[in-house]
């Protein structure tokens, strides 16, 4: 076995481990409104369940050079964000919200995708979506990098509405076959829901 030390190799490096074996991760595709009102959208596979009680997901935004991206910044700001799980029937429009736009031009039109209204906060989802999750900004921590300048913020959203496409939904379960979720891998690479099987835990 190779035995790393991190400290003693470069971010790039210390990324491309993490993100080349942390995998499959799924892929969030968030919503927030600018100050200004325009609707931003972008893609974060640094995202994850927190709690069930209450529901709570978290999203990880890097700094770029110690600025915030928009999708932080405006969830910051807003205190609220919309999570929706990426799919195969929408992903090509997805990477395209990925373009580093200016704050002032949306992503959403850009990539042709058809703004919803919320029903529990103000930020509108995508109609692409078959699952979507409106949520309401719990905490941002800034992690990583300095004091001066973190890496990082990561955001705490608690769910306040599930909306679930009926096709999906059974007692109160997801068909994921149909869901068709697109996880991440390394770099440009992509992978769809591979084959199932089931362990039983022992009791
Ligand atoms: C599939 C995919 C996953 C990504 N995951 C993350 C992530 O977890 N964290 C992050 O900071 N950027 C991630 N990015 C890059 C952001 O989507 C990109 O920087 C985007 O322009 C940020 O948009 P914003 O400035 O509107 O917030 C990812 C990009 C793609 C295509």
């Amino acid at each position: 076995m190779l035995s790393i030390d991190p400290n003693t190799q470069s971010e790039r490096d210390n990324y491309k481990l993490l993100t080349g074996s942390i995998i499959p991760r799924p892929v969030a595709f968030v919503t927030t409104l600018s100050k200004e009102g325009v609707l931003n959208g972008a893609p974060f596979s640094y995202f994850n369940i927190v709690t069930a009680n209450p529901p709570m997901i978290s999203v990880s935004v890097q700094r770029q050079a110690g600025n915030q991206k928009d999708t932080a910044r405006n969830a910051i700001g807003a205190g609220e964000f919309v999570v929706h799980i990426s799919d195969e029937t929408y992903v090509e429009a997805i990477n395209e919200t990925a373009a580093p736009l200016p704050p002032n031009e949306s992503e959403i039109e850009l990539a042709k995708l058809t703004p919803i209204k919320s029903e529990a906060i103000a930020v509108p989802g995508v109609q692409e979506a078959s699952i979507r999750m409106e949520c309401v900004l719990e905490r941002a921590i800034p992690l990583g990098g300095t004091e001066a300048q973190p890496a990082c913020d990561l955001l705490i959203g608690r769910v306040v509405r599930f909306h679930v496409a009926e096709r999906l939904y059974e007692k109160g379960r997801i068909d994921a076959e149909g869901l068709q979720p697109v996880s991440r891998l390394a770099g440009n690479s992509y992978a769809k829901l591979g084959e199932q099987f089931e362990i039983v835990r022992p009791t």
